[in-house]
């Protein structure tokens, strides 16, 4: 069969291209929405009696400036403006068409008082609170049902003060599933951009059922050691895009995720096409960037690249278990830089928290076409810990021009297959067979992507190998 391109035309579309392959900067990827308007109406917090000295509880405040602004919403929407200070408040909703703009040194401060987070329905995908059976507080910034929502600033900060969440996780005292920082709900056209994320009590950002988000330029901390601090959590959404981000937390950077078992198999709501761009950060418990484990409504089409992780646990993982059906296909993540990293690459086929013993153990997620590429990394202690499931084989995986400086383990692989070209230590065995010529189709991304991204390696990879069978 005759390869779908040769050596030759490679080369050619490598020489005409190569102006645009290396004129690579720092613009955005992400879609511009049509939210980023000019609201023609704007107030201050402080006009709603707000007081910023970190004390006075302001979430009637926020409340009512909101109830006043949704007059707007059918007339370009309205800014709330929140100014230096520091603002602590329970959790209130957003309405559509809002812009909650935090100027700098303005800090929004989440109240220590559990009542001032109330307890809301469980998400349908999940089925219960995912800590704790029953309902879930709710986040400190919440919305549902919304579209164009921004939520922005000059650096201004959000912090959840999750500290006395921790420790009531910690001391088993909850009753109900701790909240996120922020949470909007079937939501469309949702911008986060501009601002500090800090000290979340759970996952910091999970939009869930949304489409068309973007999250951008946002600083998310959070203690090494704080318990389940994910950052971005796009769970059952579409059309998500993150760019230009630092993370550090105690747990997954990225997770994205589709509601867990039975749940999640039932709501049927995929996360599809999820960017990620130019992502910085560490964690010391968790990992870069993860998909699942919960990802019962599947998950597919998520590009990432332009990575940096140091000083973390695992760079990039695959959590899922029997009982989650659900897929994870089309995944192409590359140009990635570790630094002192445990665990480069991760398949955790054996995550084994469930909702409830009503999940069906037979339902077996299909993990398939998943490409890693132009990964280099030093100070790595296990290139990669490859586990499929017996019976349920994890395959057409393609590691592609992955160079590791491994101190412990190299590759350990059971139930998966695939292709890998240029990967140093050697990788194993199932992988061995080589993704040129015959078996670049089979891997995601990479026919479409041959010239588009990061070439420098492979360019000189093609010059220098021999000429195809
Ligand atoms: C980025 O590159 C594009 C295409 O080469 C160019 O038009 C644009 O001006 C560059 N932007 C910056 C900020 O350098
Ligand atoms: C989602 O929001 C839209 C309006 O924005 C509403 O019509 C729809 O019923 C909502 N769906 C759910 C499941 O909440
Ligand atoms: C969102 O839409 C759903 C379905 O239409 C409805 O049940 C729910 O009350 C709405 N919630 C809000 C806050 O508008
Ligand atoms: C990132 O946000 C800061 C303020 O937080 C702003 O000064 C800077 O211009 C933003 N950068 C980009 C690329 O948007
Ligand atoms: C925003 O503030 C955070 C925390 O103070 C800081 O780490 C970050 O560098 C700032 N970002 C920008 C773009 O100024
Ligand atoms: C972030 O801030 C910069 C500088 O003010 C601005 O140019 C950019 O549009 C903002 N980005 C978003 C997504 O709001
Ligand atoms: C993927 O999402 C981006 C926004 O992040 C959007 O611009 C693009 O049209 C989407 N592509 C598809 C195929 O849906
Ligand atoms: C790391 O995370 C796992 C799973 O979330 C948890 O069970 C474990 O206790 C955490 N370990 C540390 C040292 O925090
Ligand atoms: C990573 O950890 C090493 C060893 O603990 C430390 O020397 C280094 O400063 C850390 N790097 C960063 C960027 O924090
Ligand atoms: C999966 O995890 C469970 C509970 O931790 C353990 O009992 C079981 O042996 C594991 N199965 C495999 C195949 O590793
Ligand atoms: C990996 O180790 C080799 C030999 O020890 C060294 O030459 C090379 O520079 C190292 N590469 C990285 C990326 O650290
Ligand atoms: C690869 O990612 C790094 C950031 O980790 C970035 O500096 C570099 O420009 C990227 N390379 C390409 C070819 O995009």
């Amino acid at each position: 069969m005759k390869p779908f391109f040769s050596l030759v035309d490679v080369l050619l579309v490598l020489v005409f291209f190569s102006h645009v392959t290396w004129a690579v900067n720092g613009t955005s990827h992400c879609k511009q929405t049509d939210s980023r308007v000019i609201r023609p109406h704007s107030v201050s917090i402080t006009e709603f009696g707000a007081v910023g000295d970190g004390v006075t509880i302001n979430t009637i405040a926020f409340q009512n400036a909101i109830f006043y602004l949704n007059s707007f919403a059918d007339k370009g929407g309205a800014k709330l403006f929140v100014p230096a200070g520091r603002w602590l408040t329970g959790s209130f909703d957003l309405i559509s068409h809002l812009t909650l703009w935090l100027d700098k040194d303005a800090v929004i401060l989440g109240s220590k008082n559990s009542d001032d987070w109330p307890v809301v329905d469980p998400l349908p995908s999940y089925g219960r609170g995912r800590e704790l059976p029953g309902g879930r507080h709710q986040s400190l910034i919440f919305g549902r049902n919304l579209t164009d929502v921004i939520i922005t600033g000059d650096n201004g900060t959000i912090d959840g003060q999750g500290s006395v969440w921790w420790n009531w996780f910690r001391s088993k005292t909850l009753k109900y599933t701790r909240p996120h920082l922020v949470e909007l709900m079937n939501s469309t056209s949702v911008v986060i951009s501009n601002l500090t994320f800090l000290n979340s009590p759970f996952w910091t950002i999970h939009p869930v059922y949304c489409s068309h988000v973007i999250v951008q330029n946002v600083t998310i901390l959070a203690p090494l050691d704080s318990p389940n601090t994910d950052g971005i959590d796009p769970d059952s959404s579409d059309d998500v895009c993150i760019e230009d981000c630092y993370i550090s937390t105690g747990d997954d950077l990225i997770a994205v995720k589709s509601g867990w078992d039975e749940y999640g198999i039932s709501f049927a709501r995929p996360s599809a096409n999820i960017t990620i761009h130019r992502l910085t950060g560490h964690n010391r418990n968790g990992s870069g960037i993860a998909i699942g484990s919960e990802m019962s409504g599947g998950v597919s089409e998520v590009y990432a690249e332009n990575l940096y992780f140091f000083n973390s646990s695992t760079a990039i993982i695959i959590k899922t278990a029997r009982g989650r059906g659900g897929y994870v296909r089309n995944i192409c993540i590359s140009n990635v830089t570790l630094v002192g990293v445990d665990t480069a690459i991760r398949f955790n086929s054996n995550f084994s928290q469930h909702p409830d013993e009503f999940y069906d153990p037979n339902a077996l997620p299909v993990i398939e076409r998943i490409t890693v590429k132009d990964v280099i990394g030093e100070n790595i202690k296990v290139a990669g810990l490859l586990k499929g499931i017996e019976g349920d084989i994890f395959h057409h995986i393609c590691l592609l021009n992955v160079a590791l400086n491994v101190t412990s383990d190299p590759w350990n692989c059971s139930y998966i297959q695939g292709y890998s070209a240029l990967v140093s230590p050697e990788t194993c065995e199932p992988l061995k067979e080589s993704i040129y010529p015959n078996h670049s189709l089979d891997c995601f991304h990479l026919s479409n992507h041959l010239w588009s991204s990061g070439n420098q390696n492979r360019g000189s990879w093609l010059l220098s190998s021999p000429s195809p069978r």
